[in-house]
């Protein structure tokens, strides 16, 4: 360790998620600003690649930025979060990842400061056990509702093309605007409605991209967006709606049926009753 550099603190934890899930977690640096909102504001990526990342991070409640570069040890289970430019320029956060079962992981995190002396180093430490606490739990969040979603505890994203049910019945349509959001749970997949300016819409309450929690997602200008890395889907059709390429299946229709009732068509089963 460079001399210039002193230990602030040391932050030891065990995650409820396996070695896979951390790395697959430690690489993720689009979640920053949308998992981590309280403490960044956005992220530009710069260069990444199975060594790590680098980007400038906004940090939440101001207008400063991190050039920050994340790097992993070869061959070992450690990786490195420099901060290149920016507040703390120059300090070292290591992390290292200690393996106890298939769905538990050891975490201990050293915070190598470039502070001029000890009771700066104590001071900054102690900040940032509480943030990484923070952190950590949001984390650890997100990798234990991804990995139910691979393991198929939750339901996988409803998906295009299997046979279209019989519409289902929602219950009154005078009365849907009252019960919204609403939930429905279907052979099809797993379902929230939403209103908008321009009608009722049922989306998927699974993101395509890596399972997030869709039904928790922002309605906004016709689009749902995903609490985990921000991307955005058109309600109506279920395509991407930032460049992406990740669109979502067709979803299903709400519509008024004869009898008053509002009704979920899957896929082309109106198309066929017509
Ligand atoms: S899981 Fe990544 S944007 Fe939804
Ligand atoms: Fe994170």
């Amino acid at each position: 360790m460079p001399d210039e550099l002193r230990l602030g603190a040391v932050y030891e934890r065990s995650i409820a998620a396996s070695l896979e899930r951390l790395w697959e977690n430690v690489h993720d640096w689009e979640h920053l600003p949308w998992v981590h909102e309280g403490a960044f504001s956005g992220i530009e990526l710069e260069e990444s690649g199975d060594w790590g990342w680098r980007a400038r991070v906004g940090l939440a409640g101001g207008d400063e930025t991190l050039r920050v570069e994340l790097r992993r040890e070869p061959d070992r289970e450690v990786y490195h979060t420099r901060t290149l430019e920016g507040p703390g320029e120059g300090s070292d956060t290591i992390v290292r990842l200690i393996p106890r079962s298939e769905r538990v992981t050891d975490i201990r995190v050293e915070f190598w400061l470039a502070v001029p002396d000890e009771q700066q180093a104590e001071m900054f430490g102690k900040g940032l056990l509480t943030l990484y606490a923070r952190l950590w739990d949001e984390d650890e969040a997100m990798m234990v509702m991804r990995q139910e979603v691979i393991d198929g505890v939750r339901s996988s994203p409803a998906r295009a093309g299997t046979a279209a049910p019989a519409p289902l019945a929602l219950g009154p349509w005078s009365e849907l605007s009252a019960r919204l959001p609403l939930a429905v749970s279907t052979a099809q997949g797993e379902f929230r409605v939403v209103e908008t300016d321009s009608g009722f819409f049922a989306h998927s309450v699974f993101c395509p991209h890596r399972g997030g929690p869709l039904g928790e997602g922002e309605i906004e200008a016709g689009h749902v967006v995903c609490p985990w890395h921000g991307y955005r889907f058109v309600l109506a059709s279920g395509r991407g709606a930032d460049g992406r390429r990740c669109h979502m299946a067709k979803p299903p229709r709400v519509e008024l049926g004869a009898d008053g009732q509002a009704l979920l068509f899957f896929a082309d089963d109106r198309i066929a009753e017509a």
